[in-house]
């Protein structure tokens, strides 16, 4: 399995690290605090940045699996199941059809600036996000990278996906050359943050014709072969495009990044890429890119569903779409909101719910 000794020397680094009234943890906890207070602004409460964020990863290692249709076909051989994963013991987790594990809730940042950009990771990582989307199109990888730099974060303990746009070319050969510019490019960004490999990279758009589209996927299939990502996806996908990649493919894409909310849900995504081995990632998961927020029938109707467990509109939609058999992944400028985003594997709404939810589409 690619990346097993790095990632299990990690974990287990990781392990002494939470387990902190081990003398090794105690040293370590203790030389990584001083480290931090040199590197990271102090942040309330006397509890320096860092150790905010290694607090927040040990609360939600307390989260659990998500139950209750909300997980994603567990299709992996085995050995890959078994072999040492990014992010498992953090958060609730899909296991992909390669036999990734995938935190369901992740943090994208949308056109930000590198600066913008470093400060809103860092915050995330305290909220407890580990599940990061940087796409290439915000023009910011090289500020989280930078961020994830910063925060000392054991690379193993997060899940990293960048992305490629390369849907303007056509050919076979010209989007395989025009795709395989972007991974270098993306690797060449974050390695301002010692990121030398992915957890996922994803076409962000489809290219015009079946023949670009097997370019772009076999440039794909390259990165993966040199180990540089772990898993390759897709975004914006339609089931015929899918099926393009499918058609060829030596490793298969496992992810569709798509709009997907409680107020748009067109066909059956979810079920339609499940068929396909594929899981859907939810962007504008409240509305945010797809024209602004949600209208206020949509916030009031989540909201009142929301009253019964103590949730917002917006972890009622959250959890509707890890309930329908996705994940998301979300952006607030707001502290507040990124823990509330969070913080939606405590409860469970019930069908009669999940009928008035899907129909406010
Ligand atoms: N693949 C693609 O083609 C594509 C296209 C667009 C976007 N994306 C990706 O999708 C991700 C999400 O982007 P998005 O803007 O569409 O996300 P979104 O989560 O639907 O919307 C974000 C908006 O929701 C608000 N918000 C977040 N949490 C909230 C809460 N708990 N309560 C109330 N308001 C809340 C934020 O405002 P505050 O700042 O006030 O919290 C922000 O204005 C990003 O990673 C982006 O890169 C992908």
């Amino acid at each position: 399995m690619i990346f097993s000794k790095r990632a299990t020397a990690a974990l287990a680094l990781c392990s002494v690290l939470l387990v902190s009234n081990s003398p090794l943890g105690r040293a370590l906890s203790t030389k990584s605090q001083n480290q931090s207070q040199n590197q990271i602004q102090t942040h309330g409460s006397g509890v320096d940045r860092r150790t905010a964020i290694q607090r927040a990863g040990i609360a939600a290692a307390g989260l659990g699996t998500v139950t209750g249709g909300g997980l994603f076909l567990p299709n992996a051989s085995p050995a890959v199941a078994t072999a040492a994963e990014p992010a498992a013991s953090i958060h609730p987790v899909a296991t992909l059809a390669d036999g990734c594990r995938f935190p369901l809730a992740s943090f994208g940042l949308q056109i930000y600036d590198d600066s913008t950009a470093y400060k809103l990771t860092l915050t995330a990582l305290e909220c407890g996000y580990r599940n990061f989307f940087a796409s290439v199109l915000a023009g910011n990888q090289k500020g989280f990278a930078r961020a994830i730099k910063d925060s000392n974060v054991p690379r193993e303990d997060l899940y990293i996906c960048g992305s490629v746009v390369s849907n303007r070319v056509s050919g076979f050969e010209n989007a395989r050359q025009a795709t395989t510019k972007g991974w270098k490019r993306n690797m060449e960004a974050f390695g301002v943050g010692g990121i030398d490999y992915l957890d996922q990279i994803m076409l962000d758009y489809p290219g015009p014709d079946c023949e670009s589209i097997q370019g772009q996927w076999t440039a794909f299939e390259e990165m993966h072969a040199q180990k540089l990502t772990r898993s390759i996806s897709v975004s914006n996908f339609s089931a015929r495009q899918l099926d393009c990649v499918l058609e060829k493919a030596r490793v298969k894409p496992v992810v569709n990044q798509l709009p997907y909310s409680v107020a748009y849900h067109p066909g059956d995504a979810v079920a339609d890429n499940a068929s396909r081995g594929i899981l859907v990632q939810a962007w504008a998961p409240l509305g945010g890119s797809l024209g602004g927020r949600f209208d206020k029938n949509v916030k009031k109707a989540c909201g009142k569903i929301g009253k019964k467990y103590d949730k917002s509109f917006a972890q009622v939609a959250l959890r509707w779409i890890v309930q329908s058999g996705g994940s998301f992944t979300t952006q607030s400028k707001n502290k507040d909101h990124f823990s509330e985003d969070l913080n939606i594997f405590d409860f469970e709404l019930t069908e009669e719910e999940m009928k008035t939810l899907n129909s406010l589409a």
